[in-house]
């Protein structure tokens, strides 16, 4: 039998409105959010290191206050994501110490190396491009604190796709060298990129009930579909290939044809086994322990203000 909180929840979710977070909610629509939300949020935080590494090594002042804003803007989505979070009842301590625990998902993305400046545009193009892809129908997610985050994190994505996608074609116009450089990196980026997506949908135990809980408004392979549709006439504006021999529009079904994606690379990642992932995580852990004397400074702060109102 449906009580009347649930019958609420349910009508609120056909009629596509918000749930908010002093509404009644079931337990496994909240522990979705709380999974997503939270790897999401570490996403941002773990994905700052990558392209951290270039910021002293920048090639001109100009790219090097880019790429700062750039990084600190993933920082704020990685903060406005943790709120959300909390707006369910997950804590931050709780989320910190998964993430550094090596207990906390996040990203496949981010566990692979960026040896060369032109992978800093390949991140901006592809990386910032797919997570736009995916982002952008999560601003309609039903859950109210997540959809509002995700509209202010999408106008900063779509900057720092545009600033990705400029890297490249200045190399491309650039030099033999520096087209190779930042061919290398398509070819590096692309594939794992196609995998930020998510497993394929017959494989994605999660799909379904997000779905029907309106949190996700389309399925893994339709917005990878989407992003390659969207890469095509990009890569012949840049003038760079896209790694992969099979890829072509298939007029009949409306759908791009492709070769087949590493899944067993994906699944490696996953583990913990990527090229990337003991050195993300130690760096997260050792980042923690040097931050501790601000949240010690700033719980003192507290306390003591809140004496000071006190008396
Ligand atoms: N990297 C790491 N884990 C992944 C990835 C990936 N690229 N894709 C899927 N997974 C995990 C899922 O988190 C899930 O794990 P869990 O059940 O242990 O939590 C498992 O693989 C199965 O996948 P799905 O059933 O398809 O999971 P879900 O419905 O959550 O879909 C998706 C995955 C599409 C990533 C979804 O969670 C999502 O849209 N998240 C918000 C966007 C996001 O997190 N982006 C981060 C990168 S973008 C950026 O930060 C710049």
């Amino acid at each position: 039998e449906t009580t009347p909180d649930e019958a609420q929840f349910d009508d609120l979710i056909a009629r596509d409105e918000r749930i908010e977070p002093r509404d009644w909610m079931p337990d496994a629509y909240r522990r979705t959010l709380v999974r997503q939300i939270s790897q999401h949020a570490h996403s941002e935080i773990i994905g700052m290191q990558p392209e951290a590494n270039w910021i002293t090594r920048a090639p001109s002042l100009k790219r090097k206050a880019i790429l700062m804003a750039k990084v600190q803007d993933e920082a704020g989505h990685g903060l406005y994501l943790y709120s959300a979070a909390q707006t369910l009842g997950a804590t931050r301590d709780d989320m910190t110490e998964a993430l550094i625990a090596g207990r906390a998902r996040y990203s496949s993305i981010f566990n692979y190396p960026t040896p060369t400046w032109a992978d800093m545009g390949a991140i901006g193009w592809l990386v910032d491009g797919a997570a736009i892809c995916n982002q952008v129908p999560l601003c309609r997610a039903s859950y109210g604190p997540y959809a509002r985050a995700m509209v202010r994190i999408c106008k900063e994505e779509s900057f720092h796709q545009r600033q990705g996608f400029e890297i490249l074609l200045e190399l491309m116009r650039g030099t033999p060298a520096q087209q190779r450089m930042a061919q290398d990196a398509v070819d590096r980026w692309y594939w794992p990129a196609l995998q930020m997506f998510g497993p394929p949908d017959d494989e994605s135990p999660n799909s379904a009930q997000s779905m029907a809980w309106n949190i996700k408004r389309f399925s893994n392979d339709e917005l990878r579909q989407r992003f390659v549709g969207m890469l095509v006439p990009q890569a012949e504006a840049l003038g760079v290939t896209l790694p992969d021999p099979e890829l072509r529009y298939d007029e009949a079904n409306g759908c791009y044809a492709m070769s087949p994606i590493d899944w067993t690379e994906f699944h490696e990642v996953l583990a913990g086994r990527g090229p990337m992932n003991a050195e993300r995580l130690r760096r997260r852990r050792e980042a923690h322990e040097n931050g501790a004397w601000v949240r010690e400074a700033a719980t003192a702060y507290a306390a003591k203000q809140a004496t000071a109102t006190r008396e």
